[in-house]
């Protein structure tokens, strides 16, 4: 257990013992950055670690991988470290290690593994064993070919999943093509592997379901990331990839960020760390196909998908009372063919207040409101304007713009720029809206009903379904990616994609909305995140988010099943 009272989680990280590069007479090993980084993720994020290797004891460091070109600040910590570098010399032997001791296993990359654990009995069953009682494997560089000859279900491990691993280009750039016993691009893909790959020695991670694979030297830290995510989001089918990017400094943590949500609103247990005040909803979309161009995700085919969402207001507290100006949300789950799964959460503004995650994280405490006067202490508002002028301006936009009325008639913006590729393999820089189909109305003062747009939708959708058209908005070379504080260009291509539906609603407590992290990084093949650090650490902090209330005892909501009810 850790401070907060959670189990801590427990990770085994594997590394070779093998030390010939084929045969060459030259020395391999472990990469040591595919080490370093990926332990202090773990370590940072309060996991348990255990190390094992096949021989037990200290694993061969790959000399090349300490050469002056290769170092990485995760190695110069490493070399400062002796708690790191006595937990490496102490290796436990591979063969006594088991499953149920740990919550996934972590396998570091290097040349080595291809010699001693791709075809190691042990290092097979036990990958096995955690992938058959439900727990994620990851593995990085070299590594993934760990999987080639795990079998699920009586088929590869690895058959019809997006992976990821060392690519061929790769192994050409270091000239051991030829030394290495197979290459682990194209062994993944010969069993059955969606393989997927970014730019050579760029990071490029995938999780699909419980499988986690990154790139590259370069994509230890995504992977490792990557893996703590999903181990914070419990049990996800669906695929999400990451490209490095990860917002987070040693300082600002997923965890500390939750904190500062609870620092600021009180602990609510079994709400939502932001956006706590919801109500479910149900219903589909019905593509008609425009989007195919765009990309090969099945969501733009043109077929009907049943959809879960969540309408919500912005803010940590759960019983707040409904007003015209408190952004208002919108989380959508798309159950795709496949058992894929895309998920979003838009708002209504039409830019993200802040540029970065830091700021949101700074802005967040200087707007909380001071318990004698029920409002942000000014001097701190004022303070926080003088050091990010550049928030004052992207809200003077945002409230340049007339409110609408209700949830039924709001604009929903998807905000953060994506990535999507198209069947012939073009990518492009996309982002989405959500424009109602019900008129615009302007919002008055909020009436005396506390509940008042919660009310009002229930109605709504008891009386008819409600509609948006899905919207997207297609960016053109140059257009910024990496900042939702920034528009592009207004004649921007908009290629209309669809209607959702939303025919049926239900209290928080009857909804399976309430359990679902609408991540905005669970995206089908076809959808990628660009280089928005906003993304990496919405993912994470949903997750911490999730965590925390997930183990908690559930409260009632402010809207009933009751309330909802009375709508019909
Ligand atoms: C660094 C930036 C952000 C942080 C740290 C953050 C944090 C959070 C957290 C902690 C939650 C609760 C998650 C859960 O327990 O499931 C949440 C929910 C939500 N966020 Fe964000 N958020 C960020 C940016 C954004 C942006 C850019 C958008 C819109 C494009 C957005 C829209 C939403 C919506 C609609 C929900 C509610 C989804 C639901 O009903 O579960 N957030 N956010």
């Amino acid at each position: 257990m850790n401070s907060k009272g959670e189990r801590t989680m427990k990770i085994l990280m594997v590394l070779t013992s093998h030390d010939q590069l084929g045969n060459t007479g030259r020395k391999t090993g472990f990469w040591l950055e595919e080490f370093a980084a990926p332990y202090f993720v773990f370590r940072d994020a309060g996991v348990d670690l255990t190390l094992a290797s096949p021989k037990g004891g200290q694993p061969p460091v790959d000399p090349k991988s300490d050469l002056p070109e290769n170092q990485t600040p995760a190695m110069a910590r490493f070399k400062q470290d002796s708690e790191a570098q006595k937990a490496l010399s102490k290796t436990l032997k591979l063969s006594v290690m088991k499953s149920e001791d740990f919550d996934t296993i972590f396998y570091v990359g290097g040349h080595g593994p291809m010699w001693d654990l791709v075809d190691n009995p042990d290092s097979i069953a036990l990958i096995e064993s955690f992938y058959n009682s439900g727990k994620p494997v990851a593995a990085v560089c070299h590594s993934p070919a760990v999987f080639h000859r795990v079998m699920f279900e009586g088929v590869p491990l690895v058959k019809g999943k997006r992976v990821t691993g060392f690519t061929n280009g790769e192994e050409e750039a270091v000239h051991l093509t030829k030394v290495v016993p197979f290459l682990v691009e194209d062994e993944l893909k010969r069993v059955g592997g969606l393989y997927e790959k970014a730019a050579d020695w760029e990071s490029f991670a995938i999780v699909d379901g419980r499988l986690v694979t990154g790139q590259n030297p370069a994509s230890s830290t995504a992977a490792a990331k990557a893996l703590i995510t999903l181990l914070g989001e419990g049990a996800v089918t669906g695929a999400f990839a990451y490209f490095g990017g990860w917002f987070s400094t040693d300082e600002l943590t997923p965890s500390r960020f939750a904190d500062r949500f609870e620092e600021v609103n009180g602990v609510h247990t079994g709400f939502r760390r932001n956006h706590a005040k919801g109500l479910g909803v149900s219903g589909f979309f019905e593509s008609n196909g425009n989007g195919v161009r765009l990309s090969k995700a099945t969501v733009f085919e043109a077929r009907r998908v049943q959809v879960i969402g969540r309408f919500s207001l912005d803010g940590g507290q759960p019983y707040q009372s409904d007003r015209p100006d408190t952004r208002r949300g919108l989380g959508l789950q798309f159950s795709l063919p496949h058992g894929e799964l895309w998920r979003t959460a838009m708002i209504s503004f039409p830019l993200f207040p802040v540029r970065t995650p830091e700021i949101f994280y700074e802005r967040l405490l200087a707007f909380k409101s001071d318990p004698a006067t029920g409002k942000p202490d000014p001097a701190k508002v004022k303070a926080f304007e003088e050091r990010h002028p550049e928030t004052v301006e992207v809200l003077k936009v945002i409230t340049a713009r007339p409110l609408s009325s209700g949830f039924g008639n709001t604009t929903f913006y998807g905000l953060n720029a994506f990535r999507f590729t198209n069947a012939a393999g073009k990518t492009t820089p996309v982002r989405w809206i959500l424009e109602p189909m019900q008129p615009f109305e302007a919002a008055s003062a909020a009436p005396p009903d506390k509940n008042y747009l919660f009310d009002e939708l229930i109605m709504q959708i008891h009386r008819q379904p409600l509609r948006w058209r899905l919207i997207l908005i297609v960016g053109k070379p140059g257009d910024p990616t990496s900042d939702p504080s920034i528009g592009w260009p207004a004649d921007r291509q908009q290629v209309d994609v669809g209607v959702l539906t939303l025919n049926r609603v239900e209290a928080e407590e009857c909804s399976a909305a309430r359990d679902i992290n609408f991540s905005p990084l669970m995206l089908p093949a076809g959808m990628a995140p660009s280089d928005d650090p906003v993304l990496s650490a919405r993912s994470a902090v949903y997750a911490q988010s999730f965590t925390r209330r997930a183990g908690e005892t559930k409260q009632p909501s402010a809207i009933t099943p009751a309330d909802v009810m009375k709508g019909e």
